[in-house]
């Protein structure tokens, strides 16, 4: 290539980074589809890449990290799913009964039933709705109709769909990438976010330098730190790629907090941990979050942050910001309210900011 080619070839790169700078909106840029971070190297959470054997349980974290390991089993997150009781559904003379195995959800919301038959994974055709108290068809199952006992089963899911399921609700249910639920630790525990921890644990007791041993998320930028708590709750670039545009979209936060333009890919002050503690059950009283507003929102000038934005003081009220800036939405079928994390100003009569 001559000189003058290079010169060319240099000049074309950068004008095509200068375009994709402008072309790809700010936000979208540090995200990632979780498909693609569960096979970078390295932990990430729902990657079953690990031997069964690197799993210790929750219990043996707690002889050295009593704290989160007493408030964690608490939460909703540690009861998201486990072993169940027995599931019937009949009809005429036919009956069917299969030892109901496992539980997906604590109730909060409700609970959807997985059973395993002939080498195959059904999710059961109705769930338990905390909040009406009652049964109802599991979401999703609205528009299948029932035309045999067979369907009544429920629905067949794909290896993948119960390799996700059984990654997102419990821990260390998929290792060496297959699925194999007898070895499950019920629920989303402390490997299931730390990674698995037999190394940890063996260079901790020999008394060797235990940094490095152990995932920390605390060393996540926060862009990456929103795609971590996304591994489950979904990324905005998962929720982009399944084309979600309806209030069904409330339910993951990660995409609706990074359409929020309180969002900052580099302000830790707005990433999940700033206003959750994973190891705590969530907290429900509105006006504990008013200060994590107030890092940024708190004088009526406006406090200068990154990328030229700045963070006003609110015209109105001073006091239990999200229970106006974060509506709760029910989308249908799901008998639960979701706090929409696409912090805002909701006008009434505005339609649902997709
Ligand atoms: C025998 C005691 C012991 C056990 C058991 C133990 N840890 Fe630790 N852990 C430690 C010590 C000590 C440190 C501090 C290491 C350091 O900073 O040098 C630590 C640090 C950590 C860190 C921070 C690591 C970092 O690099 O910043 C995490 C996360 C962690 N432990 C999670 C766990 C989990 C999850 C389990 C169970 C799978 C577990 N630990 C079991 C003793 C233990
Ligand atoms: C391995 C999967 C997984 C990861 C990783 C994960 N979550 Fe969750 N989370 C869940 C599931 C499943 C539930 C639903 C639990 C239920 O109600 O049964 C949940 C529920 C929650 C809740 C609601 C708790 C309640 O009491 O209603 C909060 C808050 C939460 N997660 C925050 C986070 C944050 C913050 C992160 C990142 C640090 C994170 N989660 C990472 C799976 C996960
Ligand atoms: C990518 C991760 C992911 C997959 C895959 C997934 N879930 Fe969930 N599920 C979650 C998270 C996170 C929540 C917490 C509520 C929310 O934000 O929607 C949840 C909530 C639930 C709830 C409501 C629980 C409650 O009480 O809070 C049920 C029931 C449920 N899931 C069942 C299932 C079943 C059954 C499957 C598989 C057939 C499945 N989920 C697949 C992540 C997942
Ligand atoms: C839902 C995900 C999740 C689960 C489950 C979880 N952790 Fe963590 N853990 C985190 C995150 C995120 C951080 C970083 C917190 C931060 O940035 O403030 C962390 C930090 C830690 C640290 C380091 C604290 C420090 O000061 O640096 C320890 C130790 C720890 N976790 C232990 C545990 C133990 C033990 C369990 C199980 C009882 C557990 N974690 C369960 C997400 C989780
Ligand atoms: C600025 C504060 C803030 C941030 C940042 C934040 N949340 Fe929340 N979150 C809340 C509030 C407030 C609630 C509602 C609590 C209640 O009413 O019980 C909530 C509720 C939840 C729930 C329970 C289900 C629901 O929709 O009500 C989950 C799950 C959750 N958050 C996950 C996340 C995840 C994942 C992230 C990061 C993408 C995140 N949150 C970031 C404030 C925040
Ligand atoms: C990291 C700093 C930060 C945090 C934390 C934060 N915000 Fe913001 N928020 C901003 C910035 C910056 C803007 C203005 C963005 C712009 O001008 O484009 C904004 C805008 C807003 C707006 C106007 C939105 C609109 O659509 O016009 C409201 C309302 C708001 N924030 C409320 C809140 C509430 C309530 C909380 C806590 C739940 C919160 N913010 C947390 C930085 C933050
Ligand atoms: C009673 C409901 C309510 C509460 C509580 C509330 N706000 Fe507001 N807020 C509003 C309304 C309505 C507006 C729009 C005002 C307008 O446009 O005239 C607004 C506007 C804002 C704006 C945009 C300001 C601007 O100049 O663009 C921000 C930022 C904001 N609020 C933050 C907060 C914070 C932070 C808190 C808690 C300390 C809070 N709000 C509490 C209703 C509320």
């Amino acid at each position: 290539m001559s000189e003058w080619d290079a010169g060319w070839w240099r000049a074309a790169i950068l004008l095509t980074g200068l375009l994709a700078g402008i072309l790809v909106p700010q936000r979208a840029r540090a995200q990632m589809v979780t498909d693609e971070r569960v096979h970078d190297p390295g932990w990430w959470p729902t990657k079953g890449a690990y031997l069964r054997a690197d799993y210790v349980g929750p219990q043996a974290c707690a002889e050295c990290h009593p704290a989160q390991a007493e408030a964690q089993k608490t939460t909703a997150m540690a009861l998201a799913g486990g072993p169940s009781h027995i599931y019937t559904v009949s009809g005429g003379s036919e009956a069917f009964s299969q030892p109901l195995q496992w539980a997906m959800g604590l109730g909060v919301l409700g609970q959807t039933f997985v059973y395993e038959r002939q080498g195959s994974f059904y999710e059961g055709r109705v769930s338990f709705f905390s909040s009406v108290d009652r049964l109802d068809l599991t979401p999703g199952q609205h528009t299948t109709r029932v035309k045999s006992l067979a369907d009544a089963r429920g629905r067949l899911l794909s290896e993948a769909e119960a390799k996700e399921c059984f990654a997102c609700h419990t821990t260390a249910a998929v290792a060496e990438n297959r699925l194999d639920p007898s070895q499950l630790i019920p629920g989303v525990t402390c490997e299931a976010c730390h990674g698995p921890g037999a190394r940890h644990l063996a260079a901790v007791k020999s008394g060797a330098n235990a940094k490095g041993t152990i995932f920390n998320p605390a060393t996540l930028a926060p862009g990456d730190s929103m795609d971590f708590c996304g591994a489950c709750h979904r990324t905005w670039s998962d929720v982009r790629q399944m084309n979600v545009r309806s209030q069904n979209n409330v339910r993951f936060q990660p995409y609706r907090l990074l359409e929020s333009r309180c969002w900052s890919p580099d302000d830790a002050r707005i990433q999940c941990m700033a206003c959750h503690d994973p190891h705590q059950p969530l907290i429900s009283e509105p006006s504990s979050y008013d200060e994590k507003c107030l890092a940024c929102h708190a004088t009526s000038k406006g406090t200068p942050l990154a990328r030229g934005k700045k963070a006003r003081a609110c015209p109105v009220e001073g006091r239990n910001c999200v229970s106006c800036h974060m509506p709760k939405v029910e989308p249908a079928g799901l008998h639960f309210s979701f706090t929409d994390h696409r912090i805002r100003i909701a006008r009434p009569g505005q339609p649902y900011p997709n």
